[in-house]
């Protein structure tokens, strides 16, 4: 079996932005999917030199246009390899395997007499490359340009014959409904294609940016009618006939929104002409916003992928463009979203289970996970997300296999806390008990983790190393390995926090500056809004007068002291005690931690396990009534009153720092 997957070759004229980056990001996801299947695959990306936009680039920065889309090709080779897309084979137009086959193409067309001689007369939209109607146009201006008019041409073109495909791509789209997904993209296409189709230009005059037409060289081929070329370029075509054979029809064209007609209408009908078959599917991506803008660089509302990757590495960023948006719709990123998925997904959730598990093995069991029994409730989720996560894959659900793949983590978390293994490690009797029950999470954390490979091949490798997973990731095969696997003794590994916790408020303040007794506030940065209030001094609420500090602590001081939010598992009242209870709390790390808080006064011990509480984290364990406490929990303490617990937002993780 094998599988040839290309996505659309970028326009060199400025440097990768993120829609770009999404949708090679998504390819990649497919095609190591399909590698990780056992599926033999080729998976092409390229560059589109022939662009008067790149020529114009390149001759205001005074280069010669090859030199400058050389240039160019190892900045797009950069932010690619920086987020890991694994391509086998990148293209450009310029390069003469290309130029073969765009002739050889344009040849066969012409001998079929599909192409003709004639006026163009009409718009054409620089930026997209396209020629425009007059009832295309919004306002005068292209719909996906509104900021630029369209120039108006006259000039003698080379026609190709579009119309005369009309009824075979009709029949084409009936007989192959899968052809062009997700379905919004083809009923616009069935709509455009019951209207009607006019012939299309497929040459330029008078520009010597292009490939030459073989039958008349003093006009350069259309750049789109180019590009569309490499696709099959890219595998032999004009060059390499077994090689073509192998690898051609492709079976898939990731595409954007904005240039389905072009792959599902105009490539089909210049294939057919050619005598060569259409491709065997085209899926075209939604579209990726910033703050729900439309990315601009002149509206500040553009991202460079390469900020995405500097921020958490390139795992994080491919998992948020993937799982975040569903594929086929268009989706939004902003850094706050960017934060918050971060922090939830990968350090709260995932981060901390294989932490919890490595350190839980280590703790009570010398670092090795022993198989028992056959498995019990994660087993069974194992096997049901996996199976859900094939579905989606196979349908190019790319958000909702992923999805599949962090309920094995969230459910293995639940699954932590309930069974309680520092519980069990204090009962002998439940040595086989604690036993099944490592084992079991850290099965299930190697299957996620498995099925997590294609999106973050990375973080994915380093998590099966730490679970004891020997394969090496090349080697794993998801549809085997992506399972519950019940077998074999495996040696954990413990490490660093794989993805700490980040606050976007504390990343995004300015810098403060400590003098000896003094703070001030970087004035270069604009401040956030919390720390401008609390800059200006506020009136005390009438009946709360604070009491005037006697002495006035710098914020490193402050700092010094590390407060985090804490969840309360258990509660216990102390023996002998009328003000102390003993708390269970987990603050995000391996194990719940023990601290003996004077509360009694005003609370039930029933009352407590769920809440969200402040804890202070750093300070050294006392004992108390003879039990170790390792940490502080805050409350109000009113004179003469019981004391009042600080609550925290339900909605922070446990060991989110508080300052
Ligand atoms: N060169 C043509 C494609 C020729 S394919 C034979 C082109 N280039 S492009 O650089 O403008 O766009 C490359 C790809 O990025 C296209 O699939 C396009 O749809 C996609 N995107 C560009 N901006 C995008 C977003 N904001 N969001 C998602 N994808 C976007 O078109």
């Amino acid at each position: 079996m094998r599988f040839y997957l290309t996505t659309a070759i970028d326009y060199v004229n400025s440097r990768p932005h993120l829609g770009q980056a999404y949708e090679k990001v998504s390819a990649d996801v497919i095609a190591r999917y399909k590698r990780g299947c056992g599926v033999d695959t080729y998976f092409l990306m390229g560059n589109d030199e022939h662009s008067q936009n790149v020529y114009k680039k390149a001759r205001e920065a005074g280069l010669d246009p090859l030199a400058y889309c050389a240039e160019m090709e190892h900045v797009f080779r950069e932010r690619w390899a920086e987020l890991t897309v694994s391509f086998d084979d990148f293209i450009r137009t310029t390069e003469p395997r290309h130029r073969a086959a765009v002739q050889k193409l344009a040849q066969r067309s012409y001998e079929a007499g599909d192409i003709y001689e004639g006026t163009y007369e009409g718009w054409y939209c620089v930026s997209c490359e396209a020629f425009r109607q007059e009832k295309d146009l919004v306002d005068g201006k292209c719909p996906f340009h509104p900021t630029l008019t369209p120039e108006w041409i006259r000039e003698k073109n080379y026609f190709f014959r579009l119309s005369k495909y009309r009824d075979r791509l009709l029949a084409h789209f009936e007989a192959n409904p899968g052809f062009l997904q997700p379905d919004v993209r083809r009923n616009e296409i069935l709509r455009l294609l019951e209207a009607g189709l006019d012939d299309i230009s497929m040459s330029r005059a008078g520009q010597a940016w292009g490939i030459p037409l073989p039958f008349a060289p003093e006009n350069v081929v259309y750049v789109w009618f180019d590009a569309l070329i490499n696709y099959a370029s890219a595998v032999g075509y004009g060059t390499d006939d077994a090689r073509f054979a192998q690898w051609w029809p492709a079976d898939l064209h990731i595409i954007g929104k904005d240039i389905t007609r072009f792959h599902t209408v105009v490539w089909p009908a210049m294939l057919w002409s050619a005598g060569v078959e259409p491709p065997r599917q085209v899926f075209g991506h939604g579209w990726i916003n910033y703050g729900g803008q439309r990315m601009s660089k002149t509206l500040g509302t553009s991202v460079d992928p390469a900020d995405l990757v500097a921020k958490f590495g390139p795992d994080p960023a491919r998992l948020y463009l993937t799982k975040e948006i569903a594929f086929g719709n268009d989706g939004d990123f902003t850094w706050e979203r960017y934060e918050e998925r971060y922090n939830a997904d990968l350090a709260n959730n995932l981060g901390n289970l294989v932490s919890r598990v490595t350190a839980m093995v280590h703790k009570y069991r010398g670092g090795t996970a022993k198989p028992a029994g056959s498995g019990g409730a994660l087993a069974t989720v194992v096997s049901g997300a996996a199976a859900r996560y094939h579905g989606a894959m196979g349908r190019l659900a790319l958000h909702e296999g992923i999805a599949a793949a962090f309920d094995i983590v969230t459910a293995a978390n639940g699954f932590v806390a309930e069974q309680a293994p520092w519980a069990l490690a204090k009962d002998p009797q439940a040595a086989d008990r604690l036993d099944a029950v490592l084992f079991e999470v850290s099965e299930a954390v190697r299957a996620a983790a498995t099925l997590l490979l294609p999106v973050m091949p990375t973080a994915a490798a380093e998590l099966l190393r730490r679970l004891g997973d020997a394969t090496p990731a090349a080697e794993v095969r998801l549809d085997r390995d992506g399972g519950w696997r019940n077998s074999g003794p495996r040696t954990l590994r413990t490490g660093s926090a794989m993805w700490p916790r980040t606050d976007l408020a504390a990343a995004e303040a300015p810098a403060i500056v400590t003098t000896k007794n003094e703070t001030t506030v970087d004035e270069t940065t604009p401040a956030p809004k919390a720390l401008v209030e609390n800059t200006a001094p506020k009136a005390p609420a009438e009946d709360t007068v604070a009491p005037t500090p006697a002495e006035r602590i710098v914020i490193d001081d402050f700092m010094k002291v590390e407060l985090r939010a804490a969840k309360i598992l258990a509660a216990e009242a102390v023996p002998k005690s009328k003000k102390l209870i003993r708390l269970s709390v987990d603050v995000g790390e391996a194990e719940p931690r023990t601290i003996v808080a004077g509360i009694a006064e005003g609370y039930q011990p029933a009352d407590l396990p769920g809440r969200m509480i402040a804890i202070v984290a750093n300070l050294k364990p006392a004992k108390l009534m003879g039990i170790e406490s390792n940490g502080m929990v805050l409350a109000a303490s009113p004179e003469g009153g019981a004391p009042i617990l600080v609550s925290v937002d339900e909605r922070v993780a446990p060991g989110t720092r508080v300052r």
